[in-house]
């Protein structure tokens, strides 16, 4: 698993077009919620499409761990018996979520109003991020918790006895807090109340409904007010798993700026609170089309079709699309490293506690690729050189972040000289076939430095 083997460098030289069909895995987010909610349903849950990355596969470990039967009957084919909500039983083991913030930051809130005791772990990335922010409201609800500094990971959480609902405002944009939240609202008697200030991602509200609990979204003036009732049984349900808009950020990046490219990434869910990307790119003049728009599900959804854009400009990134692109950043800033002029990125302050601080990461790996990179607490600013103009060079540090590795590899695509990234295992995490994938298109990747 990721950050306990051996590194696995590998370098990205600048390719000649990329063409072809690019098929997404299953949506990281509602991988991880399809996991823990059918373990909290009375019954059996399929799922079909199922991310089958490191991250996830933790999150069925961990469930099976609390009592549910977790069973893979296919490829992407999953099959969940649940124990209720309030059914967890205690763990006999330490619950290691290796490198997956929102498998640990959700288990803890699903966990966090059942009388039980659970420790969690990670790997060296996750044992690094703030818990805190999901401890503080799970306090509210009448449990306690113990970590390192901090608020640090390896941590150990007793479960409410008598939990009573809570009335959060999330302080900082983040839908693994909300989703956390209204996980321990589950099994609090009565209402529990989640504000949030900057609309994040809803996956957990539209899936929780879908289950069969009560939930009410309304727009107040101090926020999105989301209000669930408490002590549903939920329903068990088949879930169609639809494909990953943010691992799709990487062969369309590519796409458009690989000289001569065009590519096909078929079935990309377009949630609004997710796509915040592609409107971005669109805004940069990229020439990215939406063919067969369509909603599955209820969501929007449309065949991605992104070609090589040699006009792209920099542009001012609009602050509030920043929690519906958090995770695309790294991405974005490679292809404004290739647009004319600047590209300016505020209201980014997450980005510093994500699997790294991702505006450091990328801003010492662009610079060390000749890229010119400006950076405040909550902003950065890359100085796009042109098409064909980024020298590369480099090897950059991934620090156990899967989009860091990849961003670079994808900026070795175009770069003048081969990109070196020191560890590509964490794209396992997310993306296990990302350098099948892009190598099909016609990237060419190799193991090893340059
Ligand atoms: C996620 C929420 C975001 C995002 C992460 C997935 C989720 O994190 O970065 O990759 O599935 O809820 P934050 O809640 O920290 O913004």
């Amino acid at each position: 698993m990721s950050g306990h083997g051996d590194p696995q460098p590998m370098t990205s030289r600048r390719a000649a077009p990329l063409q072809g069909v690019a098929e997404i895995p299953g949506d990281k987010s509602i991988s991880h919620r399809s996991l823990i909610l059918g373990a909290m349903a009375v019954g059996e849950t399929r799922i079909s499409g199922l991310l089958e990355g490191e991250d996830v596969l933790r999150t069925a470990a961990a469930m099976r761990a609390f009592g549910a039967e977790v069973t893979q009957t296919g490829t992407g084919a999953w099959s969940v018996h649940g124990v209720g909500v309030g059914g967890f039983g205690e763990p006999e083991d330490v619950i290691d979520c290796g490198n997956a913030g929102t498998g640990v930051r959700l288990i803890m809130g699903a966990m966090a109003t059942t009388d039980i005791t659970t420790t969690f772990t990670g790997d060296a990335s996750l044992r690094s991020r703030p818990m805190g922010r999901v401890t503080d409201p799970m306090a509210l609800f009448g449990a306690r918790a113990w970590g390192r500094s901090g608020g640090r990971l390896p941590m150990t959480i007793k479960g409410a006895r008598d939990p009573i609902p809570v009335r959060y405002v999330v302080p900082m944009p983040s839908a693994q807090v909300k989703s956390a939240v209204l996980l321990a609202g589950l099994n609090a008697p009565g209402q529990t109340v989640v504000i949030e200030t900057e609309a994040t991602r809803d996956h957990t509200e539209r899936m929780l409904a879908g289950f069969g609990a009560k939930v009410a979204v309304e727009d107040t003036e101090e926020g999105r007010a989301i209000t669930l009732t408490g002590h549903p049984e939920l329903n068990p349900q088949f879930i169609e798993v639809p494909r990953d808009p943010s691992s799709a950020a990487f062969p369309v990046a590519a796409a458009l700026i690989v000289e001569g490219s065009d590519v096909l990434v078929p079935n990309i869910g377009l949630n609004p609170t997710r796509a915040g990307l592609y409107e971005t790119l669109r805004d940069m003049g990229a020439d990215l089309t939406y063919e067969n728009a369509r909603e599955e599900g209820g969501e929007p959804v449309a065949d991605l079709r992104a070609r090589y854009s040699p006009d792209m400009k920099g542009i001012e990134v609009p602050p509030d699309r920043a929690a519906s692109m958090i995770d695309e950043y790294p991405i974005l800033s490679v292809v404004a490293s290739v647009a004319e002029g600047r590209t300016l990125m505020r209201g980014v302050k997450e980005l510093r506690v994500k699997e790294s601080d991702r505006i450091d990461a990328m801003a010492k790996g662009l610079r060390a690729n000749g890229v010119a990179v400006d950076e405040g607490e909550d902003w950065w600013e890359v100085e796009g050189i042109g098409p064909l103009g980024v020298p590369g060079g480099a090897t950059v540090m991934a620090r156990l972040d899967h989009r860091i590795a990849m961003s670079f590899l994808c900026l070795g695509m175009a770069a003048r000289d081969p990109v070196t990234v020191d560890d590509a295992a964490p794209i396992a995490t997310s993306f296990p076939a990302f350098a099948p994938l892009m190598t099909g298109l016609g990237a060419v990747f190799t193991e090893g430095a340059a």
